[in-house]
C-alpha cells in the first residue's frame, strides 16, 4: 500500500510525501468506474469487482495504464497497490501524479521489480516546471508503514520551483524497463511469466478537484477544514524520514557528484547547509 500526501501549505511551505508498504487501514474508497479513466493497454487494463479493483497487465506486446478523472490542486492522494508476485524483474509499476503542458510539475513512485526473493526498489522524482534529475531510491521494507520518505521543501527564495500552482491528475501504469530497472538493466524481463499483473484498490482523494482553473478549496487556509491542509513533519516524522533515509536509502542525487560535475542542484546545497 502506497500513499501520496501533497499539501503545498500557504504557511509551511512543505510537501511530504509518504510510503506505506503493507497496511490494514483501509481508507474510504471511491469506486474506479467514478474515479478513473483505464487510458491506454488495449484491454490489458481494467476495472473489476463492481468497481473495486484495477488490474493492469504486461506482456510482450503492450503494457497498460489508468489515469484519474479528476485534476487536483492540494489535497493526500491514497491507494493500495499491490505489486506484480514473483519475478518481476524488468519491470515497472508506476503511480505518480502529474500536471500538463511543457512546464509541468510531477511527484513519481516507480516501483521497480526484481527477481525472486530480490527487494523491489522504490524510484521517486520531483519534476518543478518540467525539471526532475531529482531521483532517491529506496529498498522496500515491510516496517514503513505510514512513515515519511521523502518530503520536497518549498525553496523558492533560493530559486527552485516549487509545484504548487499547476493542478495534477493520478496516474498509474505497468510497463517494460528492462532497459534500466533492474539492476540498472542488467536483469531482463523473462517473458515466459508474461502476462505479469499490478493491482490497485481503495483509491482515496482527499483533495482539493481543479475545475475551470479554480480549486474546489478555498484559498483560506483557516477556513479550510481539511486536516492534511496545515500537516506538517513533526519532530517524530523528521526522525523516521532520517531513519528510512538512513537504513533503506540505495541513491541520493544529492550525493550524486559524478552525475552534477558543475555542482549539485540548489535544493541539496541548501538542506546540507542546514
Ligand atoms: C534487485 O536485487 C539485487 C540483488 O539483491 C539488488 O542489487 C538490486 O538493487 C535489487 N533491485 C533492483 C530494482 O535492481
Ligand atoms: C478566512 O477564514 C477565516 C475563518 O473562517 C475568516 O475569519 C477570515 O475572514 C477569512 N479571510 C478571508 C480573506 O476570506
Amino acid at each position: 500500500m502506497d500513499k501520496i500526501s501533497y499539501h503545498p501549505n500557504a504557511v509551511e511551505k512543505l510537501l511530504i510525501i509518504f510510503l506505506v508498504v503493507q497496511g490494514l487501514m483501509v481508507a474510504s474508497a471511491g469506486n474506479f468506474y467514478q474515479d478513473v479513466d483505464i487510458t491506454w493497454g488495449d484491454g490489458r487494463g481494467k476495472i473489476l469487482n463492481n468497481g473495486q479493483l484495477v488490474t493492469l497487465s504486461l506482456d510482450k506486446a503492450s503494457g497498460s495504464g489508468f489515469q484519474s478523472k479528476n485534476e487536483y490542486l492540494y489535497g493526500k492522494i491514497d491507494m493500495q497497490l499491490k505489486l506484480v508476485p514473483g519475478n518481476s524483474a524488468g519491470t515497472v509499476t508506476a503511480y505518480y501524479l502529474k500536471s500538463q503542458g511543457s512546464s509541468w510539475d510531477e511527484i513519481d513512485f516507480e516501483f521497480l521489480g526484481n527477481l525472486s526473493g530480490d527487494p523491489y526498489i522504490v524510484h521517486t522524482n520531483v519534476y518543478t516546471k518540467g525539471k526532475g534529475d531529482r531521483e532517491q531510491q529506496f529498498y522496500l521494507c515491510f516496517y514503513v508503514d505510514g512513515r515519511p520518505i521523502r518530503e520536497f521543501k518549498n525553496l523558492e527564495g533560493a530559486g527552485v520551483p516549487y509545484p504548487k500552482t499547476q493542478p495534477m491528475r493520478m496516474y498509474s501504469s505497468l510497463w517494460n524497463a528492462d532497459d534500466w530497472a533492474t539492476r540498472g538493466g542488467l536483469v531482463k524481463t523473462d517473458w515466459s511469466q508474461a502476462p505479469f499483473t499490478a493491482s490497485f484498490r481503495n483509491f482515496n482523494a482527499n483533495a482539493c478537484i481543479w475545475s475551470n482553473g479554480v480549486s474546489s478549496c478555498s484559498s483560506n487556509s483557516s477556513s479550510n477544514n481539511n486536516a492534511w491542509f496545515s500537516q506538517q513533519l513533526d519532530s517524530s516524522g523528521q526522525r523516521v524520514l532520517k531513519w528510512v533515509q538512513k537504513n533503506y536509502m540505495v541513491y541520493d542525487y544529492c550525493k550524486d557528484t559524478k552525475r552534477f560535475p558543475q555542482g549539485l542542484p540548489v535544493e541539496c546545497t541548501v538542506k546540507s547547509r542546514k
